[in-house]
């Protein structure tokens, strides 16, 4: 059979349209044709390195293209977003889906807004990019990683098959700090670890409670409240800075809990944290009425090394963040595959020109994005519980 052709574009020359870049050439259902790159700065170069066009607007890279990968700080995931639905283009989108991102003012400061108001304007917000959807031909891919890692899709398998209810689970995603300098800022990031990392384990946790319920009953067990705290350990006044941890942020939590509840009163605890040394720490353990599993996205345990070392393996790539790659470390043999990156791109593809459904949608993103929120409005009043508006 011939494969069909899908012409796409990357927005963003940064970190993830880097790995994005790397998915694309592992798809193998679909001829990608990566038509160009357009991004506020470095473009360019991106689109040498990789024998691509770079184009100057959003609009001339949309007209030549069947889908825009959305690879950009969230602050401008839903502009992007929903100009290419607007032209029945498909938008693969970065996690975490939309947000609150300040009022404009220079004074605005995550520390002390009232967060009532980033949960009203991002529920708004979802609103206007499923409407959007919902008018378009093409539709939002929602890049979570985590719902494609071979560890979580294994459970998803096991869930199918014997029906379990999962009665709670917990997971984490963490390391010492993004590279990202737009990170630091809730103004372009729309809050700190509790969104940028905590949004991983959480949608992986939402994904499978979705399918238990649709197992069993056709239709997905969804969150009902959060209680959450978050902290700003590196900002605090006696934290004693040695180097190895992230420590410029402006106004963002670096520590955070949510403690969801959903529909049927199962949980799901989650940790997220920018304050975890030895590289990062990507996990969820799921306890079910008839199993148990732990999912060791990073690191795991398909490879070990001891290197006595530090240079000999200058050269080597181990593991994302680790500091040091002397003594015992866990090389993750291909550590996109683990992580869910090529897997996502190609149901991606396969939706695109198949019309397959996908496991990771506008839904899923939203029901991320609106416990989020809530768990900020939880986490500014010390943890009261606070009921998440499902999706
Ligand atoms: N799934 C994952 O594991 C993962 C990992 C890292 C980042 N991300 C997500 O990817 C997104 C981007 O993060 P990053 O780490 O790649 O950031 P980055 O800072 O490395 O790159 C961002 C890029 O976007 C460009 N950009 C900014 N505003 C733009 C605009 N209005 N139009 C066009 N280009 C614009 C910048 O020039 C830059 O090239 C974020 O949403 C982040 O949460 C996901």
């Amino acid at each position: 059979m011939q494969k069909p052709t899908v012409r796409c574009g990357i927005v963003g020359a940064g970190f993830s349209a880097s790995f994005h870049f790397e998915a694309l050439q592992k798809v193998h259902g679909t001829n990608v044709d990566i038509v160009g790159v357009f991004a506020k700065e470095r473009g360019d170069e991106y689109a040498q390195r990789r024998g691509i066009a770079q184009f100057d607007s959003l609009e001339a890279l949309l007209d030549e293209v069947d889908v825009v990968h959305v690879c950009t700080p969230p602050v401008v995931h839903e502009a992007i977003t929903i100009a290419a639905l607007e032209r029945d283009k498909f938008a693969i989108c970065e996690k975490p889906l939309t947000g609150y991102f300040g009022d404009g003012s220079d004074t605005f400061h995550g520390d002390t807004f009232p967060k009532q108001e980033a949960l009203n304007f991002a529920l708004a917000s979802i609103d206007r990019m499923l409407a959007a959807e919902k008018k378009s031909k093409g539709r939002i891919l929602y890049a979570e990683n985590w719902v494609y890692a071979p560890a979580i899709q294994k459970e998803r398998e096991i869930l199918e098959k014997t029906g379990g209810q999962v009665l709670w689970m917990h997971g984490e995603e963490a390391h010492s700090g993004s590279h990202a300098h737009t990170y630091a800022y809730w103004k372009f990031s729309g809050g700190g670890v509790m969104i940028g990392k905590g949004c991983h384990p959480l949608t992986a946790a939402l994904y499978l409670k979705r399918v238990e319920g649709r197992t069993r009953n056709g239709k997905p067990i969804r969150p009902r409240a959060v209680s959450a705290r978050t902290h700003a350990i590196t900002r605090l006044e006696g934290f004693r800075d040695e180097g190895h941890i992230r420590a410029d942020y402006y106004d963002i939590d670096d520590f955070s809990l949510m403690h969801v509840v959903f529909e049927d009163g199962t949980l799901a605890d989650i940790f997220a944290s920018d304050i975890v040394l030895g590289g990062i720490h990507n996990w969820l353990e799921v306890n079910a009425n008839n199993h148990r599993v732990i999912c060791n996205i990073n690191p795991n345990t398909a490879m070990q090394a001891y290197n006595p070392v530090e240079a000999n393996f200058k050269d080597i790539y181990v593991v994302e963040k680790i500091g040091t790659k002397q003594g015992w470390s866990c090389p993750s043999p291909d550590e996109d595959w683990f992580t869910g990156y090529p897997q996502e791109i190609e149901a991606f593809y396969r939706a695109i020109s198949r019309g397959e459904p996908v496991e990771s949608d506008s839904r899923l993103a939203a029901d991320c994005i609106s416990t989020i929120y809530s768990a900020y409005v939880s986490a500014e009043q010390n943890g009261r519980e606070v009921a998440v508006k499902a999706f």
